[in-house]
């Protein structure tokens, strides 16, 4: 097969036999050393690709949200309706043993302070509809997440702020390919004292048993816990972590170029995650909804092969400036 056109146009670009532009014969908007980036609806580059030829589909697409975004946002209520087709797609893309993690955020109903369910019925029928498992759900922990809605929060104070964003873990089959080894955290100081003192066996008040043989620490680090907490876009004082170099040369080069940055990325810390414990190097993973190329930019950091589909131009002109940490010669794409 033939390379795609702006990929054979660079000059010093060396194709990888398996590079994955040559899986869908649609023209793409750049393409990296591991990935290829499409400007259009991500239905047409879904339909697209082979059956079961993607490991990780992670995306965060528009949220059903009451203010909307520039982008523009689905309505609550034919949000799983405008949701499933692209679901069935994603589960036909995917690999037996692939995994599917979808960032979605909540959202309050329309002029009074309770919450709109409308996540929570995609969840249902992501897998009683269209078949997914589910793997696990995890969290996205934001404390920078604004005080909204301002009535009821910062105002009426009838609510407390909004911190967390669902991260929800879908998979084709009941044991996709995992590895909590990837992602080890640091062993606290606390696990440290425990291991070096020695656990006394005993019965916790839950009736969980705790052998005195315990000695976690040989594992190599913590098991992390369901909820990754990073943020950004938050004065320096106020970061924790989460702003690691892919996010800072994108700000830095959309200021340098008078460029919008995009106004709902997610911090590279999760796709980085999720990425680590699902697939290997050399694995494929696709963003539907790549806005400014986050995912893409972590695969491509991660030895990973990527591909990304996007409605806006203007977010992958920006979200190129990602992959200038890859190159010395980011114009070759
Ligand atoms: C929440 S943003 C994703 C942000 C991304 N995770 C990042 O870190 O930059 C959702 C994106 O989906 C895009 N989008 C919406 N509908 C689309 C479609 N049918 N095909 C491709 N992209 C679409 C929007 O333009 C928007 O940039």
């Amino acid at each position: 097969m033939s390379a795609p056109e702006s990929v054979a146009r660079a000059p010093h670009a060396t194709i990888p036999v398996n590079h994955p532009s040559q899986l869908i014969s649609l023209r793409s908007y750049f393409s990296s050393r591991l990935g290829v980036a499409y400007c259009g609806d991500s239905m047409e580059v879904l339909k697209a690709l082979p059956s079961s030829s993607v490991n990780l589909v992670l995306t965060s697409p528009p949220y059903a949200l009451h203010f909307k975004k520039e982008y523009g946002n689905e309505n609550k209520d034919r949000y799983v309706e405008w949701f499933l087709p692209f679901a069935r797609e994603i589960l036909r893309v995917l690999t037996d043993d692939g995994s599917f993690v979808l960032n979605i955020g909540g959202s309050y109903n329309k002029g009074v302070p309770t919450r709109s369910v409308y996540h929570f019925k995609l969840l249902i029928a992501l897998v009683e509809e269209v078949g997914f498992h589910l793997a696990q759900e995890c969290f996205w922990y934001n404390p920078a997440k604004m005080p909204v809605p301002a009535e009821w929060v910062t105002v009426r104070r009838i609510r407390v702020r909004d911190s967390v964003e669902y991260v929800w873990w879908f998979s084709k089959s009941p044991f996709p390919k995992a590895s909590n080894l990837s992602v080890l955290k640091e062993y606290s100081e606390d696990m440290i004292r425990l291991n070096k003192n020695g656990v006394r066996g005993a019965t916790r008040p839950s009736g969980h048993v705790i052998r005195d043989s315990f000695d976690k620490i040989h594992a190599g680090g913590a098991i992390p816990p369901n909820v990754t907490e990073a943020e950004f876009e938050v004065p320096e004082s106020m970061l924790k972590m989460g702003n690691n170099a892919a996010n800072d040369l994108y700000t830095i080069r959309c200021r340098e170029e008078g460029i919008k940055i995009h106004p709902a990325r997610f911090p590279a810390l999760l796709p980085k995650f999720f990425i680590k414990m699902l697939t290997d190097a050399n694995d494929l993973v696709l963003d539907p909804f790549a806005g400014s190329l986050t995912a893409a930019a972590v695969s491509e950091q991660l030895d990973r092969r990527w591909i990304a589909s996007e409605a806006i131009e203007e977010y992958l002109a920006a979200g190129r400036f990602r992959f200038e940490q890859f190159t010395q010669n980011p114009k070759l794409f």
